[in-house]
């Protein structure tokens, strides 16, 4: 099976979601989000595309018009295979974990990501295929009711900044920084 990055923002306590949305709005780990789940990394053939595997409810919470995630195939994970996905293009509807990495192919498919929800998270992250995980964690006591699992350090330990920037290919600005009056920082956790 093909090894897969999680990738989520995440305050000090794991809070992850409210309401079935994100509580905050960071266009700058939106921006992040989006490239390093579109990037193809230089040293792979650059007609792949990547994977973003999602439960069904983190696939409701992203704005119609923006679903697709557009450049990257979307498998999406319901126990409802008749779930209706309303046509989406390069969309699939799967019933378990299992079969949305099985799915992958490695002549046509890049990374693979599963980018949540905290259902998603918490089956991804007990498999030994779970390889990374980038974290963007958020200094916030915003209220959350959706938590992602606490990352084990004996499973995990944080890459070097110099780590992360080579793989996501890219300046990544290091520390804690700020908007408005929302601290965060990009960290990269490695199976070790
Ligand atoms: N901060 C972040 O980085 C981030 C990222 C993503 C999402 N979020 C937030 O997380 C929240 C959503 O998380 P969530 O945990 O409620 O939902 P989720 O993981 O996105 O989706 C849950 C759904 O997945 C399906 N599912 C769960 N376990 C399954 C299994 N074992 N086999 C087959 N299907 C299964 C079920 O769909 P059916 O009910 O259709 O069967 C379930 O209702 C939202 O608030 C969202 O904004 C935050």
């Amino acid at each position: 099976m093909k090894p897969y990055t999680l990738i989520v923002a995440a305050t000090k306590t794991y809070g992850i979601g409210i309401n079935g949305g994100l509580p905050w709005r960071l266009p700058k780990d939106m921006a992040f989000f989006k490239h390093v789940t579109t990037l193809i990394p230089k040293t792979s053939p650059q007609h792949l595309q990547n994977v973003v595997i999602m439960g069904r409810v983190t696939w409701e919470s992203i704005p119609a018009k923006f679903r697709p995630l557009e450049g990257r195939f979307n498998i999406v994970i319901s126990r409802n295979l008749d779930y209706d996905l309303q046509g989406a293009p390069n969309t699939i509807l799967v019933d378990s974990l299992e079969k949305a990495v099985a799915l992958v192919d490695p002549e046509r498919h890049g990374r693979v990501f599963v980018i949540g929800g905290a259902h998603m998270y918490q089956l991804a992250m007990a498999e030994t295929h779970c390889s990374h995980i980038l974290l963007t964690s958020i200094d916030s006591d915003v209220e959350c009711d959706t938590f992602f699992p606490a990352i084990n350090d004996t499973d995990f330990r944080v890459a070097t900044h110099q780590e992360l920037e080579a793989y996501v290919e890219q300046v990544v600005p290091q520390g804690v920084q700020l908007h408005k009056d929302i601290g965060y920082e990009f960290l990269l956790y490695i199976r070790q």
